[in-house]
C-alpha cells in the first residue's frame, strides 16, 4: 500500500511538538533546525538520488527481461531535481549519492553531477553504477567532484556476467573499473549480490581481484523487491555469515569499526588496503542506524527501501515554483512517516512491486 501523506492538511509545527512530546525529546523551533530526525531519533543527513529508472543490464535480481520504463512525462526534470538536491542540502544533509537505474545513461546526467559538485554545505557526493559507462566518463566525474564509487560487479566469469546481467559485457564493466582507477578515485568499492548456485563460489576470486587492484568489496544479501521473472529468491539466497565462513580459510579478515555511513559491516584482510563489507538485510538489520532517505526519479521521497511510505514532493514542487519552504515543510514532515525498519520476506511474493532500478538500490 503507498502511503501517500496529506500535506497540505498536515502542520509541520505541530508534528515536531507533538514528536518532542511523545519521545521526550527538546523541542525544536521548526523554523531554524536544519537536520531531519525521525520519530526513533535517527538523524537523516544522507540522501540517495535516483536519476533514471532505465538501465542498460537486466541483472535477475533486480529486473525482469521485459520491463516498461517511465515515460518522459512522469519523471523529474534535471532542474528539478537538482532544486530538490539543494533543498535537502539546506535541511542538513551532508552526503549524496546518485543512483539509477544506471545513472550514467541519462543524457545529461554529467551536467547534473557538475552542478551537485558545486553545493555549499554538501560534504560527500558518491555514486552507484554498473561500471558500462564508465571508461567514457570517470575523468569528468573525478573532475565533477565526485568523491567514490560503487561498482556492481557480481562475477569474473564472462559468461556467468552476461548470464547474470542478461545483456551486460564485462570487459566493458572491467574497463570502467581502469578507467575509474587511472581518473584518481579513491576507495573504489565493487558491489556483488551473491546467489546460491550462481556466483556463490567466486567469493574468495572476488575479493582476491579487490586485493590485487586496492579495491573495497561489499557482499550483498538480495532483497526481494518486484518481481523479476523466474528467478527464485528463496532459493538463491546465499547468507553473509556463508560468506564469511568461506572466506576464513583463505584471508585473515580483521573486525574494524570503519564505516561510510552505509550499511555494510566491514573487516579489513590483513596487509592490505582492501575492506571486504558485508550488508545483510537478512540475516543482521542495520535498520536502527538508518541515516538515509531515497528520491525517485518519479519525485517520491521514499522513507525506507523496504516499505512504500513516502510524500510526494513532485506534486509540491510543481506547486510552488521558485519558493522552497513548502517543500522544506513537507520534507520534515515526511519524517514522521519513516517505518523503524524493512520487513523482508524471501519466502513469499515480494510485497514491494517497485524494483531496485526504480531506487538505485
Ligand atoms: P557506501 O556505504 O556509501 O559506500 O554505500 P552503500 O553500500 O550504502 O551503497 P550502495 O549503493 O553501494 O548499496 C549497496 C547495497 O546496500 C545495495 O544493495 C543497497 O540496496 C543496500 N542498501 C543501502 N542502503 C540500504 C538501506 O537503507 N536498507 C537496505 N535494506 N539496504 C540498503
Ligand atoms: N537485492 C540486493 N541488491 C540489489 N541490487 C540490485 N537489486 C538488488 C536486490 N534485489 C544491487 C546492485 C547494486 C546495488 C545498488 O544494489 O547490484 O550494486
Ligand atoms: Fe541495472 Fe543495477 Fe539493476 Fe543491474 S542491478 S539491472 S545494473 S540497475
Amino acid at each position: 500500500m503507498i502511503l501517500n501523506f496529506a500535506l497540505s492538511r498536515f502542520d509541520v509545527r505541530e508534528y515536531i511538538t507533538t514528536a518532542c512530546h511523545v519521545f521526550r525529546l527538546k523541542p525544536m523551533n521548526p523554523a531554524t533546525h536544519s537536520k531531519l530526525i525521525d520519530r526513533f531519533g535517527r538523524h537523516i543527513d544522507y540522501i540517495r538520488i535516483s536519476i533514471t529508472d532505465r538501465c542498460d543490464f537486466r541483472c535477475i535480481y533486480c529486473m525482469s527481461e521485459e520491463m516498461t520504463f517511465l515515460p518522459r512525462a512522469q519523471i523529474l526534470t534535471l532542474e528539478e531535481i537538482f532544486a530538490l538536491a539543494q533543498v535537502f542540502v539546506e535541511l542538513g544533509v551532508k552526503k549524496i549519492r546518485i543512483t539509477g537505474g544506471e545513472p550514467l545513461v541519462r543524457r545529461g546526467a554529467l551536467g547534473l553531477i557538475h552542478q551537485l559538485g558545486k553545493l555549499q554545505g554538501l560534504k560527500e557526493l558518491v555514486m552507484t553504477t554498473n561500471g558500462s559507462q564508465l571508461d567514457k566518463t570517470a575523468t569528468s566525474l573525478k573532475s565533477a567532484g565526485v568523491k567514490r564509487l560503487n561498482i556492481s560487479l557480481d562475477t569474473l566469469d564472462p559468461d556467468k556476467f552476461k548470464q547474470i546481467t542478461r545483456i551486460g559485457d564485462l570487459t566493458q564493466v572491467l574497463k570502467g573499473i581502469q578507467a575509474a582507477r587511472e581518473a584518481g578515485f579513491k576507495r573504489l568499492k565493487i558491489n556483488a549480490v551473491i546467489l546460491k548456485n550462481q556466483n556463490h563460489e567466486e567469493v574468495a576470486d572476488l575479493v582476491a581481484f579487490a586485493v590485487e587492484q586496492g579495491l573495497d568489496i561489499s557482499f550483498i544479501e538480495e532483497m526481494p523487491l518486484g518481481a523479476v521473472g523466474d528467478h527464485d529468491r528463496a532459493e538463491a539466497y546465499y547468507s553473509s555469515d556463508a560468506i564469511k565462513a568461506d572466506l576464513a580459510g583463505l584471508f585473515n579478515l580483521l573486525p574494524t569499526t570503519e564505516s561510510t555511513g552505509g550499511p555494510s559491516k566491514y573487516f579489513r584482510v590483513a596487509g592490505t588496503e582492501t575492506r571486504v563489507g558485508l550488508i545483510s538485510p537478512h540475516s543482521h538489520n542495520f535498520c536502527s542506524t538508518c541515516n538515509r532517505v531515497r528520491l525517485t526519479v518519479e519525485g517520491r521521497l521514499l522513507l525506507c527501501l523496504g516499505n512504500e511510505h513516502s510524500v510526494d514532493l513532485k506534486r509540491v514542487l510543481r506547486a510552488n515554483p521558485g519558493d522552497s519552504e513548502p517543500l522544506k515543510k513537507a520534507i520534515v514532515a515526511g519524517m514522521a512517516i519513516k517505518p523503524e525498519r524493512h520487513e523482508f520476506d524471501l519466502t513469499d511474493k515480494p510485497l514491494i512491486f517497485r524494483h531496485m532500478s526504480v531506487t538505485g538500490g
